[in-house]
C-alpha cells in the first residue's frame, strides 16, 4: 500500500526536469553529511535513526502512564511551547479529527494544551474548563526554564495541590525534560514526579516522536505503536541518496530550485481542518531550520477551502513569489452524500448524490490548474488516510526533507541562535535577576519604540 505519494507533475512549467536531476550531485553530498554526522549542528540529528534508537523502556513507561492517565482523569492538559507544544498537538488533531476530544462516547480524558502563549485570559478558560474534574498534567520543556510553560504549570500545579494535596499532586504530574540539568529537572527530582527524557540529540521541532509528543499523543488515544512503525517505514522507504527514488529529497531539491528562482515563500495547504496544525508545526520545523544567515524560504500556512475565500486572491494574482505545497488526504476517514431537494432554490441540484469528498477533490483539481496558470508552483503530498501509520512516515518525510534541505542552502538546518534576541529584551524589562545591565539598556531605548 502506496501511504504517502509525493507528486510534483504541475512543476512542469516552472521546473525542467534536467534541473531535479542537476541536484543529485549536492543531494547526495547533504545527505552523507546527515548520516554521517559531518554536517553543521550534527549534534541534533538523532531523528534520523530514532526511529530504530529509541529507548524502549521510556516507550512502554509511556504507554503505562498514558493509561494511567486515561483511567484517573477527566482532563489532561499538556504544557509546552514551540517544539515542546506543536507536535503533539499536530499529531492529536490529525488522529482524533476536528472533534476528537469532544465526542460523547470518547474514552480518555479531555486533552487541552497549556503553555503555549502568556495569555491569563486563555489560562483562566483551561482553569475553568477543569472546573472540578480530576485532571493530569504534563509539563514539557527541554530547557525547563521557558518562561510561558513555566508560569502554566505553576499555575496549574497549584489547582492541582489544592485539590489533591501535595503528594497526590505530585503523582498526577508528568515532567518531560531534559535528563540531568534545568530547573524542571530539578523540581521534578524533589518532588518525585514520573519523568520521560527530551533526547540530547534531538532538537525541539525533531521531537514529537520522543516522550515529547508521544505521551500527549497516547493519552489521547493514538497507537503510538502504529505510529512508531510508520515513523519506521519512513526511514526505509526515505534513506537513498538517490533523487530519483527518495520522494523526501526530490520535495527537498524542487524547494531549492524554487527558491533559486525567486519562489521565496512556501504555502503549506491542506483540505481538511483537521490539518490546521499540521501547517502550525512544518512551519516551526522549517522557518527555525532555514530561516537564518538571511536566507531561506519563508513557510507559511493555509487552509483549503476556507482560504481560497481569503487568501485565495492573493495567492492567484499577487507578487509572484508564491509557492505551495499542498496535503491532500486521499482518503478522508468519514464522508457525506449532499442531499436532494425537491426543489432547486439553492442551485445546488447538479450536485445532488454526490459525496463531499468528490467535491472537495475537484476543488483542489481547480485551484492546482487555476494557481498553476496564475505562476503559482504547486507540489502535493498525497496521503492515503488519517491514521497513525501514515502519520509517522508523513513526520519523516517532512523532518529528513527539511534536514536535507537545510543543507542544500549551506545552513545549520539544526541550530536556532536567532529565538533569544526578543527574549533577552523580554527579561530585561521584567527585571528578571541575571540582567541588570541589559535592563539599564533598554529603559533607555524604550522611548524610541513606544
Ligand atoms: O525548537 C525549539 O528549540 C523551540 O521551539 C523550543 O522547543 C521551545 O522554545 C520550547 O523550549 P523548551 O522545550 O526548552 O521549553
Amino acid at each position: 500500500m502506496t501511504t504517502i505519494k509525493f507528486d510534483y507533475s504541475p512543476l512542469k512549467k516552472f521546473v525542467h526536469e534536467n534541473e531535479l536531476s542537476e541536484m543529485q550531485q549536492m543531494v547526495t553530498a547533504c545527505d552523507n553529511e546527515l548520516r554521517q554526522k559531518t554536517g553543521a549542528g550534527s549534534d541534533f540529528t538523532g531523528f534520523v535513526d530514532l526511529p530504530i534508537e529509541y529507548d524502549k523502556e521510556e516507550f512502554s513507561r509511556i504507554k503505562k502512564a498514558a493509561e494511567k492517565i486515561r483511567n484517573d482523569s477527566e482532563v489532561f492538559v499538556a504544557i509546552g511551547i514551540g517544539g515542546s507544544y506543536l507536535g503533539a498537538r499536530m499529531a492529536c488533531d490529525f488522529l482524533n479529527l476536528n472533534f476528537g476530544s469532544w465526542q460523547k462516547d470518547r474514552k480518555g480524558p479531555l486533552v487541552l494544551f497549556a503553555g503555549n502563549s502568556i495569555s491569563g485570559t486563555y489560562l483562566h478558560e483551561i482553569l475553568e474548563l477543569i472546573g472540578d474534574k480530576d485532571f493530569s498534567i504534563n509539563v514539557i520543556s527541554k530547557s525547563g526554564t521557558t518562561t510561558e510553560p513555566s508560569i502554566a504549570f505553576r499555575v496549574l500545579k497549584q489547582k492541582l495541590v489544592e485539590k489533591y494535596g501535595k503528594d497526590e499532586a505530585a503523582k498526577r504530574i508528568y515532567a518531560t525534560t531534559d535528563k540531568a540539568r534545568g530547573a524542571l529537572k530539578t523540581e521534578s527530582d524533589a518532588q518525585g514526579y514520573e519523568e520521560f527524557v527530551v533526547p540530547d540529540a534531538i532538537g525541539g521541532r525533531y521531537s514529537v516522536m520522543s516522550a515529547v509528543g508521544l505521551l500527549p499523543i497516547a493519552v489521547a488515544g493514538g497507537d503510538i505503536d502504529k505510529l512508531m512503525d510508520g515513523f519506521a517505514a519512513g526511514r526505509d522507504d526515505y534513506n537513498s541518496p538517490d533523487l530519483s527514488k527518495n520522494e523526501a529529497y526530490q520535495y527537498a531539491a524542487l524547494r531549492n530550485i524554487l527558491m533559486r528562482k525567486g519562489y521565496d515563500v512556501e504555502i503549506l495547504e491542506n483540505y481538511e481542518p483537521s490539518l490546521q496544525y499540521l501547517g502550525e508545526w512544518w512551519k516551526q520545523l522549517a522557518g527555525e531550520s532555514e530561516g537564518k544567515d538571511q536566507k531561506g524560504i519563508y513557510p507559511s500556512s493555509a487552509n483549503f477551502s476556507t482560504d481560497l475565500h481569503s487568501l485565495g486572491q492573493y495567492i492567484q494574482e499577487g507578487r509572484r513569489f508564491l509557492f505551495e505545497t499542498v496535503v491532500m488526504v486521499d482518503n478522508p476517514r468519514y464522508d457525506i452524500e449532499i442531499p436532494a431537494e425537491s426543489d432547486d432554490l439553492d442551485g445546488l441540484k447538479y450536485l445532488e448524490g454526490k459525496k463531499m469528498n468528490y467535491v472537495n477533490e475537484q476543488a483542489y483539481r481547480g485551484v492546482v490548474i487555476a494557481h498553476t496558470d496564475g505562476g503559482v508552483p504547486v507540489m502535493t503530498i498525497h496521503v492515503d488516510q488519517q491514521d497513525e501509520y501514515t502519520l509517522g512516515k508523513l513526520i519523516y518525510f517532512f523532518e529528513i526533507a527539511i534536514g536535507v534541505s537545510g543543507y542544500l542552502n549551506g545552513i545549520n538546518p539544526f541550530n536556532q541562535p536567532g529565538v533569544e534576541a526578543y527574549k533577552n529584551n523580554m527579561f530585561a524589562l521584567l527585571g528578571k535577576p541575571g540582567f541588570e545591565k541589559q535592563t539599564d539598556e533598554i529603559k533607555k531605548r524604550e522611548s524610541d519604540f513606544f
